[in-house]
């Protein structure tokens, strides 16, 4: 007798960039496994190949062309093998991408994600990259590993137009979802045990449906179950005095902030096409650390933007000792196609970026140890996420600053929320010792 076996497909994701992307990563594997795939870390093993790309910087970009090139000897091994190529590199090299790579089968940008499924199912060499103006990846299945936190999106693409970036051009206009959906989305999460969701767009600030960003935010705070809400990223131009006052008064909502600055001179936000002065933005960092007391302020900085100068550069360094950020991103500019800033004179010399760069890290690392040392003694309320990587004896969770704690084990388990005394501070985590769980939260 004949035995048949059937073995599921199985689907290998890699996913380079940001969060955005991440949680995109998210919803293909969702979608996917709806398709009958499983997942694989393997790609050897797999009969599906997703790359999920980052155009932001050049660096993002040539790690995945690596990751690419070594896909044609599988393919060899296995002609059965279907390539995708997902995600901004996607959108902005479209058919260029199988014209170059005759070995990826489809090439699809972020506002073509949800059609997924029908592309694996029609066949080969598919190609969309147009754009999509409806929001209509509310109901995809996602895909979350982490039962405990879960990125929600709330908008799509951006229409800031900074002068050095690529999302407006690969993301798109920008598109809010409508607030039901969100709130659906979510209180299906709290139902099935999450208890933190971090808001994910381009420009919270900047949301818009029935309701605005700080509506909704009221809206998710009374969701039984969630205990706390982030949200990424924040254009200091938007952020209002009624968000302050909804990070300040909303229990759940946690204090922090990711504030991107890009540079301390007003001269070269100008020319970024940020919308802020640096004064503009000190004023809204001076009111959020005075109103919410132990916020914590983040940041993203480009050093050597074109035509930066050495008191350019040292407004950026001014900037840093003057806010004091828990911590930092701090990229060397980074010339991308299509952007007003790739044809800007006056290009900065990649060792005096690396100079900068250097300075700026350096700075920051004493800056983040020492706000880090100010909480020692102090106790954090802590979302415990589970075992500490770095010692399997200890348990890791964040305070609300978003912040890793790792502590000796006690009665406690992942999902719960505990008090936990900061006993020491080190740069990337604080060693803490718990003093009691919240009997609440089963
Ligand atoms: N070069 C360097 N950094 C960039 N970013 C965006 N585009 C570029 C670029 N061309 C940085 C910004 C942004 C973060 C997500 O990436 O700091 O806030
Ligand atoms: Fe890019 Fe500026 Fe939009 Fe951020 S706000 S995604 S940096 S264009």
């Amino acid at each position: 007798m004949l035995n048949f076996k059937m073995t599921a497909k199985k689907a290998y994701i890699h996913t380079f960039g940001c969060q955005m992307n991440m949680h995109d990563s998210e919803k293909m594997a969702g979608i996917l496994l709806n398709e009958g795939y499983t997942l694989t870390d393997a790609p050897q093993d797999a009969d599906l190949i997703v790359f999920n790309t980052c155009s932001i910087r050049q660096k993002a970009e040539q790690k995945f062309r690596s990751e690419l090139g070594r896909t044609k000897s599988l393919k060899k091994k296995n002609p059965f093998l279907r390539i995708a190529v997902a995600g901004c590199i996607a959108q902005q090299q479209g058919r260029g991408i199988i014209k170059n790579n005759p070995q990826v089968n489809y090439v699809f940008g972020p506002q073509n994600l949800q059609r997924l499924g029908d592309m694996i199912r029609t066949g080969e060499s598919v190609v969309l990259t147009e754009d999509n103006p409806e929001i209509s990846d509310s109901d995809l299945p996602v895909l979350r590993k982490d039962g405990i936190r879960a990125w929600v999106s709330i908008m799509y693409g951006c229409n800031n137009f900074c002068s050095y970036c690529v999302v407006p051009y690969t993301r798109g206009r920008e598109k809010s979802r409508p607030a039901r959906s969100i709130y659906e989305e979510i209180r299906k999460l709290a139902s099935a045990g999450f208890k933190e969701v971090t808001l994910l767009g381009q420009n919270v600030n900047s949301y818009k449906s029935e309701i605005d960003f700080g509506g909704l935010l009221k809206q998710i705070d009374a969701i039984e179950g969630i205990e706390r809400i982030r949200f990424v990223t924040s254009h200091p131009r938007d952020l209002s005095e009624d968000l302050m006052g909804c990070i300040k008064e909303l229990p759940k909502v946690c204090e922090h902030i990711h504030l991107p600055l890009q540079s301390g001179s007003s001269r070269i936000l100008k020319i970024m096409n940020r919308g802020y002065t640096y004064e503009d933005y000190m004023r809204k960092a001076d009111k959020l650390i005075k109103e919410i007391p132990g916020i914590a302020i983040t940041t993203d900085i480009i050093t050597g933007f074109p035509s930066e100068a050495v008191d350019d550069h040292a407004s950026t360094i001014t900037a840093l000792r003057a806010v004091e950020f828990d911590g930092i991103f701090a990229f060397k500019f980074s010339s991308r196609p299509g952007t007003k800033a790739a044809v800007m004179d006056e290009k900065v010399p990649d060792f005096v970026k690396s100079q900068r760069l250097a300075e700026i890290l350096k700075l920051q690392d004493e800056i983040t140890l020492k706000k880090n040392k100010a909480l020692e003694g102090t106790i954090q309320e802590v979302l415990i996420e589970g075992a500490s990587k770095a010692d399997k004896g200890k348990i890791t969770g964040r305070t609300r600053t978003n912040k890793i704690v790792n502590f000796s084990r006690g009665n406690v388990s992942p999902g719960q929320i505990a008090d936990v005394r900061i006993v020491k501070a080190m740069r990337h985590s604080l060693e803490g010792s718990l003093i009691s769980k919240d009997e609440d939260f089963q």
